[in-house]
């Protein structure tokens, strides 16, 4: 769906030794129906690459493919007229204050000369698809930031793009709004079958909704991978500090010493969840095979798009050989564990 090809952009300052290389010699496949984050601290670059998908910045070298048409070298009505397949949204929304919900949403129709009849027809249609039910006729000002994003997100959608380009849509949101944001793109990813590349500086953005993601830094593409994998073995510092945005690891140690005061007998064990194994399913089999007491004590499980993963600490108390089985058998439904210790 996207192709980019040594792609670099540099800002020209009129002195060569200040001009600004955003954007540093990257090459980029995204797929069609994908949900393709990529995250970066500021400076990154992550604008100016997103920007390029749609023409509104033209890369200094490389190319940029989209929905099989070269964006980076088209202009006037043909760049309009591809732009019609790409939609876009914003942190800060960049609604018509002037105009109500209705006439936000139209306005995209109104460029492309769509009709009136019809485009009534897409508007409802499209206040349905992101839920402004009842809020047709405020104005901008008279909503709450989710309920902007939303218009944003109705207006972006009216054309029928092929896809969404989302640059910091949810960063001036609250949690509880970003994840409802974020809900209603993945339901639009599934229902639209629309591909979606979403810049972000929040792990959690990344871990909730995108299949793949790749980490910026400085112009470049330090990082990139299916984002479980990503989570579970980040590679580049960086990665791993984004990463620990959402796993708190400094929370383990605390939880651990508490449980262990909790459970003076017996064992505790600390399984490592990765990929697909359900983690219940493995309790109640430890319990009917064995004979030990098994309690879930703690755990942290982390859902992504392509499968959960995360830690669960569970307490088993029995015979020594019996505990040694349960071992074994854990360790063969892929599940790494360890035994904590005492000392
Ligand atoms: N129009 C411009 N003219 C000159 N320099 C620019 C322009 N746009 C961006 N830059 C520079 O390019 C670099 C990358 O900026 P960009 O906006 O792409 O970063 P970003 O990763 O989106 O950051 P943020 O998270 O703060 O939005 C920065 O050093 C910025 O100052
Ligand atoms: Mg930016």
């Amino acid at each position: 769906m996207i192709t980019l090809s040594k792609v670099t952009k540099i800002f020209k300052s009129g002195f060569a030794s200040q001009d600004i290389k955003a954007v540093d010699d990257i090459n980029l496949t995204i797929h069609t129906g994908e949900i393709f984050g990529i995250i970066g601290y500021s400076g990154a670059g992550k604008s100016t690459l997103i920007r390029m998908l749609n023409g509104l910045e033209i890369p200094s070298e490389g190319s940029v493919v989209v929905a099989e048409k070269e964006v980076s070298k088209i202009r006037g009505s043909g760049l309009r007229k591809a732009r019609q397949e790409i939609g876009m949204i914003f942190q800060h929304f960049n609604l018509l204050w002037s105009r109500t919900v209705r006439e936000n949403i139209a306005f995209p129709l109104e460029i492309a000369g769509v009709p009136k009849a019809k485009r009534q027809k897409r508007v409802d249609e499209l206040i349905q698809l992101v839920g402004l039910e009842g809020r047709e006729n405020a104005y901008p000002s008279q909503l709450s930031g989710g309920q902007k994003q939303r218009v944003g997100i109705a207006r972006a959608l009216a054309n029928n793009p092929k896809v969404l380009l989302c640059d910091e849509a949810t960063s001036a949101l609250d949690p509880q709004t970003t994840d409802s944001i974020l809900d209603l793109l993945v339901d639009i990813n599934k229902t639209l079958g629309l591909t979606i590349v979403l810049i972000t500086h929040e792990m959690h953005v990344i871990r909730k909704i995108c299949h793949r993601v790749a980490v910026m830094e400085t112009g470049k593409i330090v990082e990139m991978g299916d984002v479980l994998e990503v989570f579970q073995n980040p590679k580049q510092p960086i990665t791993k500090r984004f990463v620990q945005q959402v796993t708190e690891p400094e929370e383990t140690k605390d939880t651990v010493d508490h449980l262990l005061e909790r459970y003076p007998e017996g064992k505790l064990l600390q399984l490592s969840f990765v990929g697909d194994e359900a983690e219940e399913p493995l309790i109640s089999k430890l319990i009917r095979n064995f004979e030990l007491d098994v309690n879930i004590v703690q755990g942290k499980i982390t859902q992504t798009q392509k499968g959960s993963y995360g830690t669960l600490f569970i307490h088993v108390d029995g015979r020594n050989d019996e505990v040694l089985k349960a071992l074994d058998y854990i360790r063969e439904q892929k599940v790494s564990v360890e035994v904590i210790d005492r000392a």
